[in-house]
């Protein structure tokens, strides 16, 4: 769709880049370090001043008691949950994910050759199935995977769903892989509980995350993992063997943010993103293209239905032929088939693309 878009100059709502401009505390603290001369492998498991700073900015955000030994800085979330599922996941092994669901998690452990199980959600609460999900753990299940806030759905799990997940991974010896890179991009007044900080967790929870997101710095690889530090240890190893570091520089540079940003960056972030999410919505459904409002991220499934076509593919083309505007169609986040005409539209996007998409959008009526 991307490729589509940029043939028609159209408008990107299709991946998931986050537009914020890059704090200016960011990029001084990488253009910094690369004048300091900080142009060398790290360690493997990150600058242990990062490592600490991740811990102290978590365990202030969630009352936690995390420490530097606890945090693996990787190539981004996708490497921190890539070395931390290689060290602690089978082939044959099996992992229940709730649908919709991220790509990236399925495909990174398809390519560890575990068997994914899905457990199916739908809208508008995505409320969980406890019996049903119960009845999918099987001898092989080795882990249960969230994504919380959830991309593409947009929901964020309550603490009692969480402890409710910690006891069936208590009571069947799983672990929980909990990606929390939207853990700032939470709407209304919706409260983000961190796998955590869920007693039953403690000693079976893997955290992702990292600064592609909430700093708009997708492309410097910066992310993290944070779990036992016999957990992290073990990963370092993978980290080292398949990336050496994440890039010097760049770990300095999001360093510095977490060390001069104020509580308010991030409460604004929040604030502006919910701003962005009502206009969306209310421009969709007005348009006659079905969305809720969702809790967190900034995605939003809607039913486009409405939209001539047979699939849903066929249905996010001729709408990124009507409006310029590109989505990605539903079924990448469903593992059967069956079309619901839904299109995932990242309402990220800078004000003056925000507004024009949905005057375009408005044009569909
Ligand atoms: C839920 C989720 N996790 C991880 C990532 C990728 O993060 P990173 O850029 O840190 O690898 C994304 C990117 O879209 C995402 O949506």
């Amino acid at each position: 769709m991307t490729l589509l878009c940029n043939e028609l100059n159209g408008i990107n709502m299709a991946q998931g880049l986050c537009d914020l401009d890059v704090p200016r505390e960011v990029l001084e603290g990488a253009q910094n370090a690369l004048i300091r001369g900080e142009n060398s492998y790290t360690s493997s498991y990150g600058i242990s001043e990062l490592r600490s700073a991740i811990a102290m900015k978590q365990n202030s955000f969630h009352s936690l008691d995390i420490k530097e030994e606890n945090v693996l800085v990787s190539t981004g979330a996708t490497g921190a949950f890539y070395t931390t599922a290689k060290i602690l996941l089978h082939p044959g092994d099996e992992v229940i994910v709730f649908e919709p669901y991220y790509g990236y998690h399925v495909s990174t452990l398809q390519s560890l050759g575990c068997k994914v199980k899905f457990i199916s959600t739908t809208p508008p609460e995505y409320s969980i199935d406890f019996n049903k999900l119960e009845n999918l753990i099987s001898e092989k299940t080795k882990a249960i995977l969230v994504c919380n806030p959830s991309n593409p759905s947009g929901k964020v799990y309550t603490k009692a769903e969480l402890e409710s997940l910690g006891k069936l991974v208590k009571q069947y010896h799983l672990i929980l892989f909990s990606d929390e890179m939207y853990e700032h991009f939470v709407y209304d007044d919706t409260t983000f509980v961190s796998a955590l900080s869920i007693d039953s967790l403690k000693n079976n929870v893997v955290v992702v995350s990292g600064f592609s997101k909430i700093y708009s710095v997708t492309g410097w690889r910066v992310g993290y993992a944070i779990t036992s530090a016999e957990i992290i240890e073990a990963a370092s190893h993978i980290n080292d063997l398949i990336y050496l570091c994440p890039p010097a520089p760049l770990q300095h540079g999001v360093l510095n943010g977490l060390k001069n940003l104020p509580l308010s960056y991030y409460k604004n972030v929040a604030v502006e993103h919910q701003k962005k999410r009502d206009k969306l919505v209310k421009t969709l459904n007005d348009s006659g293209l079905k969305a809720d409002s969702i809790k967190g991220a900034y995605y939003i499934l809607a039913d486009i239905s409405k939209i001539e076509g047979t699939t849903t593919t066929e249905k996010a083309i001729n709408l990124l032929n009507k409006t310029g505007i590109a989505t990605v169609p539903g079924k990448a986040f469903y593992h059967a088939t069956s079309d619901m005409h839904l299109v995932r539209f990242c309402f990220s996007k800078k004000e003056k693309e925000l507004d024009e998409a949905c005057r375009r959008l408005r044009e569909l009526i």
